[in-house]
């Protein structure tokens, strides 16, 4: 049975209404418009096969655009863009309608392309614009490389107490399950590679589009997807130290529960316990930067850890926050959207290139 023809772009004023079809096949979309556009400005019904063949079908969406180029279309009220168009439909609304004096409109655009209130449009039009643009990374990054976060409902607090494993009163006290815990996190890693998100940040960093990324995960991701300017605010996993002597060891001997080579002390690895103070220098990068931004993005994090919570209020750019669910800060945020990094990333990224 062949497909449906579908509205791909449905836009409508006072003289009537402006409708482009598609339908998808397994060679790709073809496009035409209703042939007849009642007086009273309602479309023609779907357009049966008879309709359609009647009018023009074209097999590109520069063709497509063709077909409605004749109405400034975007001028008109936006009532329905199809999901697989709306980066192409935005691209062409933004080139055309200028933020400034069309604000309004375009934040009706940006609902219908892409839902949840616009957020998504407007924050591209925000990243195009600023100069100098910041990203702040929580676990929520890295969930989509089948890492828990913390505090959602599978996140590592759920079933352990960090007070019993990451502090520095657990490494001291308690140094069999201190051990028992960051060894399984370590080697949880090792099957586990950055997702697309963490590819998409190093490619916008190379576009020019953002600058740095400050982050509190330990995991490494971001470099390994290729973000030069990475501020790990909460040190790595990476990389063993001895806690008595501060002397450097390998994985290996912390995996294999060795002791200090240089003073028999506890190993550990290089990541921040809680009570104990930040990386100065990654701190006092991400605090310049994200002090000078016009925009800073936080994704994937409940800020609930300070200080690092603290940093998005210390800019006098924008704020943004991609977050799966609801934060105690979304009311800061100049721009809010709830959802999963591996989703909406890939869809800014398409606007956005
Ligand atoms: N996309 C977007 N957001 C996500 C995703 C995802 N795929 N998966 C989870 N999230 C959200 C969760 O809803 C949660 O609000 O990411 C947030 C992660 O919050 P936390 O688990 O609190 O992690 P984070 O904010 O990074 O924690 C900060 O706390 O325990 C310390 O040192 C640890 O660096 C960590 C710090
Ligand atoms: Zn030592």
């Amino acid at each position: 049975m062949a497909n449906q023809f579908e509205v791909v772009l449905e836009v409508g004023g006072e003289g009537g209404s402006i409708t482009l079809y598609g339908v998808s096949s397994e060679n790709g979309w073809r496009f035409s418009r209703t042939t007849e556009e009642s007086a009273l400005g309602d479309i023609a019904d779907r357009p049966t096969d008879s309709l359609v063949r009647k009018s023009k079908v074209v097999d590109s969406w520069e063709e497509a655009l063709q077909l409605v180029q004749r109405y400034p279309w975007y001028r008109l009220s936006p009532r329905k863009v199809h999901p697989d168009f709306a980066a192409k439909v935005w691209k062409e609304v933004v080139n055309r309608l200028d933020w400034m004096d069309h604000g309004r409109d375009l934040n009706r655009w940006s609902r219908v392309c892409f839902g949840d209130g616009g957020a998504l449009g407007e924050l591209s039009l925000l990243m195009k614009k600023s100069q100098s643009t910041v990203i702040l990374t929580g676990a929520g990054m890295s969930t989509e490389s089948d890492i828990p976060d913390f505090r959602s409902k599978d996140g590592w607090w759920r079933n352990i107490d960090p007070t019993t494993v990451a502090t520095v009163d657990a490494l001291k006290e308690n140094y069999s399950l201190f051990h028992e815990f960051y060894q399984m996190r370590i080697e949880n890693l090792e099957s586990r590679v950055p997702s697309g998100g963490h590819y998409i940040l190093a490619k916008w960093e190379e576009q020019g589009l953002i600058d740095c990324v400050a982050t509190q995960n330990v995991d490494g991701f971001h470099q390994a997807a290729g973000s030069k300017e990475v501020y790990e605010l909460h040190g790595s996993i990476r990389t063993i130290r001895c806690h008595d002597c501060q002397s450097p060891a390998s994985i290996d001997e912390f995996v294999a529960g060795d002791r200090c080579s240089q003073c028999g002390g506890k190993l550990r690895p290089n990541l921040v316990l809680f009570g104990e103070l930040l990386p100065r220098d990654a701190w006092e990068r991400a605090l310049a930067a994200i002090r000078q931004a016009d925009l800073v993005v936080v994704i994937g994090s409940s800020l609930q850890v300070s200080p690092v919570n603290t940093l998005p209020s210390l800019t006098s750019g924008k704020v943004a926050i991609i977050n799966a669910e609801e934060t105690e800060q979304d009311e800061m945020f100049d721009i809010v959207i709830h959802g999963k990094a591996g989703e909406v990333l890939p869809k800014l990224d398409e606007v956005l290139g």
